[in-house]
């Protein structure tokens, strides 16, 4: 048995009480209005009232999520007033870009004026990037309150923005409201001096099986934003749609994203909405790793050209939910033709590192297809100047150097299938963690939940939270980890509403994972700390699941 092969059976194979493979998924709209019962009245024990905010005023300085990497609670809370000012580095138009970031969000619910100045008179809030502190690296930051002033460092402008989302959930909930609050605005005594753990902290979101529009990945990447997630991951192709114009090949979108799962209108990205998404994604510190899936998942590509198919005839267009049906013709010479243009206007277009290229669940290419398939496409991705990523069937094949091996295996994969990711692992492929049964947020929290999937089982909140990605996959070096995924599948997701009843609560603990150390560590301690995020999501508007697990305030 080849390894591919080996793959695709362990993977199919049932967890307990799952299916073996995705099920089908033809879901009604009623979806929506389930969701708002569900929402309303799932749970009368862990409610949070709209507007409720939990005492005391003054939250204790570390209680946010991701939990910082260290605090130093002490001294008088600073107070934000009516003549606050926002100081930022005159020399940093990034400085004053995340000051102006930071006015706007609190100036509906404070109502004061909060002007973004250089001046240097002393007190206010000041933001400062600072050459000396290289020890808090690319992304980290220190927060001092005291009662004169509140004081963000950082060494690069990431880590100032990242500063700024601690600000935020610092302050009372009520200060994401859009409407003028009556609270006293008050910060907790004090420094926070925080780093991540991983420089990948990832949430994917399929925008192939249901399409989303730009205004609502714009609205999921500042969700993400606040829990300090770096990287957008946007499933741009698959069997059901092409989303991404191309303009050497046309068809892929105007043709192939013409329609979604359950035979809906579909769409695709103009270069100039990608370009919003890309420019929206880095004004909040994400990188955006697109993912063109090859060589199966692409019934949307062999439907839109012809010549794609060994057959040479072009098969209808997809709108149902079963997988490993479709391959590129590998040993065809116009295949590479397609995938180096594809490749080449993409990431002429991209400004991050990464170039996705899916490689999973390929059951309809033979396993030696699938290697050589691989040993050609990966160099192209090379050619273009990007880091190859895939899932991880890729260490099947020969992942190239500096690949990255995104897993999504489940308890119940296969020990060989383990040992190969492990062993890629080992001789230097790098790996993202997304274990299908603890962070696929499109899994179901229990048999009740409305939306999903549940062929990795339930994931309720404590599960999705509580394992460790450094020791994670046996045999897998910690060193090997560059970091965790939350991938979101559209099958049963068509609005806004649905990506967040499935991703919050659970996204804030991947997000947890992948920025907090390991000491910090503590379902019974991140339980309260995501309890305080209840009156959050829902001053944001943020239809989340109201876990019972999880011990949300109640008025
Ligand atoms: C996957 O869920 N097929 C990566």
């Amino acid at each position: 048995m080849t390894a591919v092969r080996l793959l695709s059976t362990t993977v199919a194979t049932p967890v307990e009480g799952t299916q073996p493979v995705r099920q089908p998924r033809t879901f009604p709209r009623l979806f929506g209005s389930l969701l708002l019962v569900v929402a309303a009245g799932i749970s009368t024990v862990g409610a949070v009232p709209a507007g409720a905010e939990p005492a005391p005023a003054v939250r204790p300085l570390g209680r946010i999520v991701p939990a910082p990497a260290s605090v130093q609670p002490g001294g008088a809370p600073y107070t934000l007033t009516p003549w606050t000012r926002i100081r930022v580095d005159d020399h940093s138009r990034e400085a004053r870009q995340i000051g102006t970031y930071l006015a706007r969000i609190l100036r509906p619910s404070t109502g004061y004026a909060l002007p973004v100045t250089d001046d240097h008179l002393p007190g206010g809030i000041r933001l400062r990037l600072s050459p000396r502190d290289q020890g808090l690296g690319e992304e980290g930051y220190r927060l001092e309150s005291t009662r004169g002033s509140l004081t963000l460092t950082a060494h690069k402008p990431a880590g100032l923005f990242h500063a700024v989302q601690t600000l935020r959930q610092l302050l009372p909930a009520s200060v994401e409201k859009d409407s003028r609050q009556q609270v006293p605005w008050k910060v907790a005594g004090g420094t926070i001096t925080d780093t991540p753990r991983y420089a990948y902290r990832g949430a994917m979101l399929d925008v192939s099986r249901h399409f989303f529009t730009v205004d609502q990945v714009k609205r999921y990447i500042d969700q993400l934003a606040l829990y300090k997630i770096n990287k957008l991951h946007l499933h741009l192709s698959d069997d059901q749609g092409w989303r991404i114009a191309i303009d050497s090949w046309p068809r892929l979108a105007t043709y192939g994203g013409s329609t979604q799962v359950g035979g809906g209108r579909g769409g695709h990205y103009t270069r100039k909405d990608y370009q919003e998404i890309l420019g929206h994604a880095a004004s909040r510190y994400l990188e955006v790793v697109p993912e063109i899936d090859m060589p199966g998942h692409t019934n949307a590509a062999l439907a839109s050209y012809a010549e794609l198919n060994c057959s040479g005839i072009a098969p209808p267009l997809y709108t149902g939910t079963d997988v490993g049906f479709s391959s590129l013709c590998v040993p065809k010479p116009v295949t590479y033709d397609f995938v180096d243009d594809v490749v080449r206007e993409l990431a002429a277009l991209t400004p991050g590192r990464y170039l996705h290229i899916g490689g999973d669940e390929a059951h309809s290419t033979s396993h030696a297809d699938y290697v050589a398939f691989m040993d050609k496409v990966q160099p192209i991705v090379a050619k273009y100047g990007k880091t190859v990523v895939g899932w991880h069937q890729l260490t099947g094949a020969t992942p190239a150097k500096g690949a990255l091996a995104q897993y999504w295996g489940l308890d119940g994969t296969s020990d060989a299938e383990k040992a190969q990711v492990a062993r890629a692992a080992r001789n230097g492929t790098g790996l993202i963690l997304s274990p299908a049964d603890r962070v696929y947020l499109d899994m179901k929290y229990n048999k009740d939940t409305p939306l999903g999937l549940d062929w990795a089982g339930f994931v309720e909140v404590r599960r999705s939270y509580d394992w460790d990605p450094a020791t994670y996959l046996p045999g897998a070096p910690g060193s090997a980890v560059a970091g965790v995924e939350a991938p979101l599948w559209s099958e049963t997701i068509s609005t806004s509403d649905h990506i967040e009843f499935m991703a919050f609560p659970r996204l804030p603990g991947v997000a947890e994972l992948g920025w907090s150390p390991a000491s910090t560590h503590d379902w019974e301690a991140y339980k309260v700390r995501l309890a305080a995020q209840g009156p959050r999501m829902a001053a944001l508007g943020i239809d989340f699941y109201r876990s019972p697990q999880v011990p949300w305030p109640s008025a």
